[in-house]
């Protein structure tokens, strides 16, 4: 009997998503004969089948190279062991159980973050539902996999943006604020500040002293450059006098979902500089569109090697890549630690070298 496995995605979307969809299928469905299954919103769609569970097949994943989304829908509220409802949280793991032994599936990839990698691994663990995973965020903090698909693609719009920002800016000698997103680790401020030009970079492992960044605008103006571009990351905080971060409810306008770091240091700035200030916040225009040619070939070599360790029966792991090459990886060993900026890295020393402020103090 050929085998039957299911696919979902779960958490924030990522450009590159579909295209793991369709090279999973390509592989699995046309090339191995297998039947594959997508499932709507993450677990949602097995907990409410038949309605919500399609039969996929290479000619109905045509298309899906560079299209942006998911073709199956996502969710980061839908975890069966606590599933959100108006009486409160719900345990549908029976639910769950069910849908999955009603579909004759002997396994589920899971396409998703640290939070759906780590409810796939409950799932298997304590239902005994077999699980591979599939990295996915457009933040790249999983440190089990050098690179994850989407984070290419969130980059090269901060990176548009920023170049965007960087001529209305020289026109009016002001200073531009774009806030990124990154609630935790600043990989894409950082890359994006790198490749746009940023003169500061507001990163959530560095909380920041505005009297540095006024200074770092102030010198710009004194050499004959009046403007500046200053990437925020989302979770970036101001620094208490110890150095720790200023805690999100302390500072005004409370940070938020949805913005609110960029806003902050516009205010913190307020007058300690002698020029105009605007902020942008990029928002989820990071997190749509097209995947880049780079996202496209990793979520399809991610798509192909979930198909192997299918396969080769190594259930309970998850995709990544490692040193160039792509394998697999424990998920529990995946999901154990969590990948910020390297302060000390190679990445943020070119940075320094060439003169990006970061508001340390000192
Ligand atoms: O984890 C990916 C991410 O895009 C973060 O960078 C961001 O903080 C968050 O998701 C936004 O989540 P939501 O789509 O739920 O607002």
């Amino acid at each position: 009997m050929g085998r039957r496995v299911g696919i979902l995605t779960g958490g924030g979307d990522a450009p590159g998503l579909n295209a793991v969809i369709r090279a999973f299928v390509k592989r699995g469905a046309g090339q191995l004969g297998w039947d594959v299954v997508g499932i709507e919103d993450s677990f949602d769609g097995l907990m409410d089948r038949p309605r919500r569970v399609h039969h996929l097949t290479p000619v109905s994943c045509q298309g899906l190279l560079h299209r942006g989304g998911t073709i199956l829908g996502t969710t980061n509220r839908g975890d069966p062991f606590a599933f959100p409802s108006a009486d409160g949280p719900r345990d549908r793991r029976r639910d769950l159980v069910e849908g999955v032994k009603a579909e004759g599936l002997e396994g589920l990839v899971v396409i998703g973050g640290d939070g759906s990698q780590a409810i796939g691994l409950r799932v298997m663990e304590e239902l005994g539902i077999p699980v591979i995973g599939v990295p996915k965020t457009i933040d790249n903090d999983l440190s089990a996999t050098d690179l994850t698909f989407g984070f290419q693609s969130a980059v090269d719009v901060a990176t548009d943006a920023l170049d965007r920002l960087h001529t209305t800016a020289e026109s009016h000698d002001r200073v531009m604020f774009l806030e990124v997103m990154g609630r935790d680790a600043g990989h894409i401020a950082l890359h994006a500040g790198l490749a746009g030009g940023a003169d500061v970079i507001l990163l959530p492992e560095i909380p920041y002293d505005p009297h540095e960044v006024a200074e770092k605008v102030r010198r710009r103006k004194a050499r004959g450059r009046p403007f500046s571009l200053i990437v925020v990351a989302e979770g970036a905080l101001p620094a208490r006098e110890d150095g720790s971060a200023v805690p999100h409810d302390q500072v005004k306008p409370r940070l938020k979902r949805g913005g609110g770091a960029a806003a902050i240091a516009m205010a913190q700035l307020e007058g300690l500089v002698d020029a105009e200030m605007r902020h942008t916040v990029l928002g989820h225009i990071q997190r749509g569109g097209s995947p880049v040619p780079f996202d496209r070939i990793l979520a399809t070599r991610f798509g192909v090697a979930a198909v192997d360790l299918v396969a080769e029966d190594r259930w309970g792991e998850m995709v990544r890549l490692q040193n160039g090459k792509v394998g697999g990886v424990p998920i529990r060993e995946a999901i154990a630690t969590y990948r910020l900026v390297d302060v000390h890295g190679e990445m943020m020393r070119t940075a320094r070298a060439v003169g990006v402020e970061f508001g340390e103090r000192g």
